[in-house]
Parts: structure tokens; C-alpha cells; sequence
């Protein structure tokens, strides 16, 4: 799929507020700083489209933004940021939740993980929940620049393996990304647009 447009269009923290259209969503999620905002941007080929920072904790509230103009892309806060305050990071996972529990348009979530980490609880821990809300979901690793080709697999089926051994019998899609030079792009961008004709065939 090519991306022509992609325009910002809201930021809430009340999932009643987020664009009150029918068309189908994307929501990118996962720990601060494992790069929601900057793959948002290697999509949508625009740099300043999400805003992007070195220091954790950048993106604090639900941002949608809407492409082609038939479907939305949306940017979360990230989790487990420990330098923000209990009461914020409470009201931080009231609206996250809220949202993963209550938007009838998000149609596939995506958890991003940093693909140089061995998987890690908070991650296994809100996958975990994904599936209890039932909430159709995909894995997608990031920073693969950073890291070579043989370890990327390595760390993608010790990944897969993690998931079986907590109880899940089959393994969510998976997509290896780096936003630094594009990795992953056309198989992340191909993916939705597969999902996308279902759900306009559906309608
Ligand atoms: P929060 O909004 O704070 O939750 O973070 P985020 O998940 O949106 O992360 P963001 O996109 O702001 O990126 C965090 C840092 O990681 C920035 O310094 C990015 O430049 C860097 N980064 C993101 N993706 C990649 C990548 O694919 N490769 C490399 N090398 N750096 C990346
Ligand atoms: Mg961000």
C-alpha cells in the first residue's frame, strides 16, 4: 500500500472525544521510547507527522491521525516509564485501557518491542491482557538497525517461544522494523491494507 496522505487530526485523553468516524484504526503501543512515534513516521514517509523524542515519556495522549483518508493511524503513550508520578501513571492506564476496552474502530493493535531485549514482563504482561480484552493484535520489533540479521532471528523465535511458553497456542503476526532505514515498511503498511479490504468488503 502507498501512503498519499497522512494528516494529524486530534489529541485526547477521552477515548468519547477520539474522531467519531467509522473507519477502521491501527493503534501503535508499547514501553516509552521503544520508537511508536518515529515508526508512525517512517510509514507515513513524514518526519514531523508524530512527535519523536530521545527521553521517554514524549507522547502523552491518544493521537489520531488519518491516512489516505480511509483509515486511522493512532500513536499511544508508551508504558512502564518509570520517572512519571503514580497518580499520572494511573490516569496514564485509565485512558490507555479505556481506549483498548471501549474504541469499537480500533481494529488491530500493535505491541512494539525493542528487538535487542530478551521479552520482558510488562510487554508479556499487556499482550496478555490484549488477549483477555480480545483485541486482535500484531508484534512489532523495533531498531532492527541496531542489531545483525542472524540475532534479529535468534531474538524473534526466542520471542516466540517466550509466548508459547506463557500460554498462548499459536504466535501473533510478527514484524521486524527499523525506522532508521525503512526496515519492514512494505510487509507493516501490506498487513493493514489486507485487513483494511476485509473490513470494507464486510461493510
Ligand atoms: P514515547 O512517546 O515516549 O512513549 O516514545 P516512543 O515509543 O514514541 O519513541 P520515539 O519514536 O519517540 O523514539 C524514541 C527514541 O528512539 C528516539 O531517539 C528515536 O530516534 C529512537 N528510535 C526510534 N525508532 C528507532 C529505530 O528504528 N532505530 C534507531 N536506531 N532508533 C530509533
Ligand atoms: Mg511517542
Amino acid at each position: 500500500m502507498k501512503i498519499n496522505t497522512a494528516e494529524f487530526v486530534i489529541s485526547n485523553s477521552e477515548v468519547k472525544k477520539c474522531p467519531n468516524s467509522p473507519l477502521p484504526e491501527y493503534a501503535f503501543i508499547g514501553r516509552s521510547n521503544v520508537g511508536k512515534s518515529s515508526l508512525i513516521n517512517m510509514l507515513t514517509n513524514n518526519k514531523n507527522l508524530a512527535k519523536t523524542s530521545s527521553k521517554p515519556g514524549k507522547t502523552q495522549l491518544i493521537n489520531h491521525f488519518l491516512i489516505n483518508k480511509n483509515w486511522h493511524l493512532v500513536d499511544l503513550p508508551g508504558y512502564g516509564y518509570a520517572k512519571v508520578s503514580k497518580s499520572i501513571k494511573n490516569s496514564f492506564q485509565k485512558f490507555i485501557t479505556n481506549y483498548f476496552e471501549n474504541r469499537e474502530q480500533l481494529t488491530c493493535a500493535f505491541v512494539l518491542v525493542d528487538i535487542r531485549h530478551e521479552a520482558q514482563k510488562i510487554d508479556i504482561d499487556f499482550i496478555n491482557y490484549l488477549g483477555e480484552a480480545g483485541v486482535p493484535f500484531g508484534i512489532v520489533f523495533t531498531k532492527a538497525d541496531k542489531i545483525g540479521k542472524t540475532i534479529i532471528q535468534k531474538n524473534v523465535a526466542a520471542y516466540k517461544k517466550k509466548l508459547l511458553e506463557v500460554g498462548w497456542e499459536e504466535t501473533p503476526p510478527m514484524f521486524v522494523t527499523s525506522s532508521e532505514n525503512q526496515t519492514g515498511k512494505e510487509e507493516l503498511l501490506n498487513y493493514i491494507d489486507e485487513i483494511n479490504q476485509m473490513v470494507f468488503k464486510g461493510q
